[in-house]
């Protein structure tokens, strides 16, 4: 095994904090489409159609119809091996997954202390902010579509963070206290390309982690990390899992 990889197999076996950040591609191989890759969903719809507030406003039907399938797909999908190290790596103490991905696999896999930096495609909340507090909603397909607000009698909306909103002043807080303190970071299935997660990364860079890429495909970080293992996920870390036995 080359020594940088053995350099993080020990790296990862001493941490007191390890941080992971998922997105698209660590649910690749469960069969949900990524969003910038050959089968990507921006390849086939365009963003500004279906995951902004302007585009809910202008047809939430549509939108809704957009969500519904996903949830389809994302339902009759299983956690894959990827999914299921970092499951088990979450139960150690000093571990945090922050995940850019909606679709809940992380958690379905059984994964502790997960931050969804985008929120979940399985919570609704009023979209006229009525007050009603944010529900969970796992039928797929939907009923109804849009779906209500069971307390205002209004459209509901998907729990998730769409282009042009902000993250949640709390879930931002905890990601970057996590990032900044992170003995080793790993960035999992994602193009880095979409911030303020792409920034994750380099704030823990410069607060002094060792940061590694797991991607098969190179992207804007690969030459800036320590190590860039240019693998699948389901791949690389149960490669890791094997040398590391953190479990
Ligand atoms: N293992 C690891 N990485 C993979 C795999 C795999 N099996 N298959 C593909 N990838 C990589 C691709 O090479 C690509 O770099 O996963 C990345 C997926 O990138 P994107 O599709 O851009 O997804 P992501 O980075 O999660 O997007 C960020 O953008 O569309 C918004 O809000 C949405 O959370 C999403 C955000």
């Amino acid at each position: 095994m080359p020594t940088d990889t053995e350099d993080l197999v020990s790296r990862l076996r001493n941490a007191r904090t390890v941080v992971a950040l998922t997105g698209a591609g660590v649910s690749s191989a469960s069969g949900i489409p990524t969003f910038r890759g050959d089968d990507g969903l921006w390849k086939q719809y365009r963003a500004e159609d279906l995951a902004t507030p302007e585009a809910f406003a202008h047809d939430p039907k549509l939108v809704w119809e957009w969500y519904d399938w996903r949830r389809a797909t994302i339902a009759a999908a299983q956690p894959n091996a990827a999914h299921a190290v970092l499951a088990k790596w979450s139960q150690r103490p000093g571990f945090t997954l922050i995940t850019q991905n909606v679709d809940g696999l992380h958690e379905r896999a059984g994964t502790n202390n997960v931050i969804r930096f985008h929120g979940s495609i399985w919570e609704l909340r009023c979209a006229a902010e009525c007050g009603a507090a944010p529900w969970d909603d796992h039928t797929a397909p939907m009923a109804t579509l849009p779906p209500m607000c069971p307390s205002c009698g209004g459209i509901a909306r998907p729990g998730i963070v769409w282009f042009g909103e902000n993250i949640d002043p709390d879930v931002l807080e905890r990601a970057s206290a996590a990032a900044a303190a992170a003995d080793v970071f790993l960035s999992i299935g994602t193009s880095s390309l979409v911030f303020p997660a792409a920034g994750l990364l380099h704030h823990a860079k410069r607060n002094g982690a060792f940061t590694v890429e797991i991607n098969p495909g190179a992207t804007d970080v690969s030459r800036v990390v320590d190590l860039p293992i240019a693998a699948p996920a389901e791949d690389a870390l149960g490669m890791l899992d094997a040398r590391v036995r953190m479990g």
